[in-house]
């Protein structure tokens, strides 16, 4: 037998606490993605999903226990710097700058190799924006504009995708859309971490799921598995 190759862990959290002044929102999360791998978060409202994607990022105040990405510790790496280690953010709200033309959205991303066949790989992926390339992105409906977050993150060819809610306020055809695109991210060897509302879609595409409830993950295993239960299902997916 060959040696055994592990793949590499990108992102660890480890007791992770963070909250807002005196309020602690997450109360010791523990949570991992490795190489590839495509990993929802669920959860209900306020379960502190958006607090954990922002803690990763550095923009939570106050924040304790281990983040880590690559084995480097991530409070030692300015915000603005950790899309240079390869975590593309993609937040759930102003996640794209209205006042800038689609084009130069793509343009002012940083830690891009070889930008412009890069723009042209996006527009080829996402054609709908190809056509309001010289369109204000405030211009853009609902849909257009998480596609153009969406394209702002792949822009750089990160390790890791970070995204928060990409299908909310979508209809069922463009969040379809956009499952499609995260279904070929392990054929671009990138790893996502999913903040979903759509969980059960999500977990159709992804190999492990995490439930966020008040603070603490409440379950974690493969994805499959947390399809299969019945009673979590129910409780946090959504009836079927
Ligand atoms: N900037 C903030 N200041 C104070 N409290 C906040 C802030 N952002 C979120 N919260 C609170 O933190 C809790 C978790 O919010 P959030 O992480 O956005 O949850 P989720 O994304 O799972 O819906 C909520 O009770 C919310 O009101
Ligand atoms: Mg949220």
């Amino acid at each position: 037998m060959g040696p055994v190759s592990l793949p590499e862990r990108l992102l660890e959290l480890r007791g992770l606490r963070a909250g807002y002044g005196e309020v602690e929102i997450l109360r010791g999360v523990d949570l991992h993605v490795d190489a590839g791998e495509i990993v929802t978060i669920a959860g209900t409202n306020g379960a502190g999903k958006s607090t954990l994607a922002k803690a990763v990022m550095g923009l939570v105040p106050r924040c304790v226990g281990v983040r880590a990405f690559r084995g480097r510790a991530l409070d030692q790496v300015a915000p603005e710097d950790r899309i240079c280690l390869g975590i593309s953010y993609v937040p759930q709200v102003a996640n794209v700058f209205t006042r800038l033309t689609v084009q130069e959205n793509l343009e002012v991303v940083e830690a891009v190799a070889d930008r412009r066949a890069r723009i042209a790989e996006m527009y080829a992926l996402f054609p709908g924006l190809a056509g309001r390339r010289r369109l204000a992105a405030g211009m853009l409906s609902g849909g257009e504009r998480q596609q153009l977050a969406f394209a702002r993150a792949l822009m750089p060819r990160p390790a890791m995708l970070l995204l928060d809610e990409p299908t909310a306020a979508l209809s069922p055809a463009l969040a379809a859309q956009v499952f499609s695109i995260i279904g070929r991210l392990p054929e671009w060897n990138i790893a996502a971490l999913i903040i979903e509302q759509r969980a059960r879609e999500s977990l159709r595409y992804s190999d492990r799921g995490y439930i966020l409830d008040g603070g603490k993950v409440v379950i974690a295993g493969r994805a499959d598995e947390l399809l299969a239960n019945d009673d979590l299902t129910d409780l946090y997916l959504g009836r079927h």
